[in-house]
C-alpha cells in the first residue's frame, strides 16, 4: 500500500504538471499504480518516483499520466450537444464563415476519439454535398499517449457503435476480419487530427476557434485550474464562438464573461 508520504509526492506532482486533482484519492491512486510498481520491480513507490524523476526519456511520466486518467467515454454521449451543433452551431458556422469555408472545433480531452468522430460524422451529415467544398478537420487533443493510440487506430467494439444511426456506422466504418471490431474508415480519420497537449500549457492555436469541446475533464481540476482554464478557452474562442462542457459540469457565473445557453453551453457574447 502506497504511504501517505508517498501518496502526497505523487499526488502534488499530477496536479502540479497536469491539474489533475486526486488529493482526496488515495485508494484509487493506490489501486491504479500498484500493480505497475511491483511488476516492474521497483521495491516501493518512492523508489518508482525516483526513477521517474531522473528519466531523461520522459517513458516513465508518460505511464503514469497513462495509468492515472480516466479515459471513459462513449458515442453520442451527452447526444443533445450533438443536436444543438446541428440546430445552431453549425448553421451559425455556415453563415459566418460563407466565405473562407474553415470550421474551427476543438475536443480538448478527446480520449480515444469516440467525440471527434461523433463530431466529424456530424459535420458531414449536415453538410451534405457541400462537405467537401469546406474544411471541417476537428483538432482532437489529449495528454494520454494510450488513448490517443486508440483514437487514432479508430477501433471499436460491435456494441460501442451500435448506439450510432445506421448509416453512420454503414458509411464510416468497417468490420475488421475475424473480430467484432469496427474501425473507422480512412475517409473518417481524415477528418479528426489528433495532437497530444496538456491543457495546462499555453494553447498553441493561430486561429481562434468557433466550438470548443471541454467535455467531462474539468471535473478533475480544481477551482482555481478550471477558472484559469476557462479564460484561456475565452480568449481562444471567437466572438459567440460556444463551449460546451460535461452535463455534470459548471462554471463560477459570477467569475466569468461566457452567456449561458443551456446548462453545460455556453457562448462568448458576439459582442465581446
Ligand atoms: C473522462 S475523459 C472525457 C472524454 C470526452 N471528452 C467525453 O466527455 O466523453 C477525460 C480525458 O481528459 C484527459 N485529460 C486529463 N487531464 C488532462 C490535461 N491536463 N490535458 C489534457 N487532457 C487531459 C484524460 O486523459 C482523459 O482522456
Amino acid at each position: 500500500m502506497i504511504s501517505d508520504q508517498e501518496f502526497t509526492r505523487i499526488a502534488s506532482f499530477l496536479k502540479g504538471k497536469y491539474g489533475i486533482d486526486m488529493t482526496d484519492k488515495k485508494i484509487i491512486m493506490n489501486g491504479r499504480l500498484e500493480n505497475f510498481v511491483w511488476s516492474h520491480g521497483y521495491a516501493s513507490f518512492t523508489e518508482f518516483m525516483n526513477a521517474l524523476e531522473a528519466d531523461p526519456t520522459g517513458g516513465l511520466e508518460k505511464t503514469l499520466v497513462n495509468l492515472l486518467t480516466t479515459n471513459h467515454t462513449f458515442f453520442m454521449r451527452e447526444s443533445e450537444h450533438f443536436d444543438f451543433m446541428k440546430s445552431e452551431v453549425i448553421p451559425w458556422i455556415k453563415e459566418r464563415e460563407a466565405v473562407t469555408r474553415d470550421m474551427r472545433i476543438w475536443c480538448g480531452a478527446a480520449s480515444s476519439g469516440e467525440e471527434p468522430y461523433g463530431l466529424a460524422m456530424l459535420l458531414m451529415d449536415v453538410l451534405g454535398l457541400e462537405a467537401n467544398k469546406w474544411d471541417t478537420t476537428v483538432l482532437a487533443t489529449d495528454i494520454s499517449e494510450d488513448a490517443l493510440r486508440k483514437a487514432m487506430a479508430g477501433e471499436y467494439e460491435e456494441e460501442q457503435v451500435g448506439v450510432l444511426p445506421d448509416y453512420w456506422r454503414r458509411r464510416y466504418f468497417r468490420q475488421v476480419a475475424g473480430t467484432t471490431k469496427y474501425r473507422v474508415t480512412d475517409e473518417l480519420k481524415s477528418k479528426v487530427l489528433y495532437r497530444k497537449f496538456n491543457l495546462m500549457n499555453p494553447f498553441p492555436f493561430r486561429k481562434p476557434m468557433h466550438v470548443i469541446f471541454m467535455r467531462n475533464v474539468m471535473i478533475y481540476f480544481d477551482e482555481p485550474t478550471k477558472k484559469e482554464l476557462i479564460n484561456k478557452i475565452y480568449d481562444m474562442l471567437l466572438p459567440g464562438g460556444y463551449l460546451f462542457v460535461g452535463r455534470t459540469e459548471t462554471l463560477d457565473r459570477d467569475n466569468t464573461d461566457f452567456e449561458m445557453v443551456q446548462p453545460s453551453i455556453f457562448r462568448r457574447p458576439l459582442d465581446s
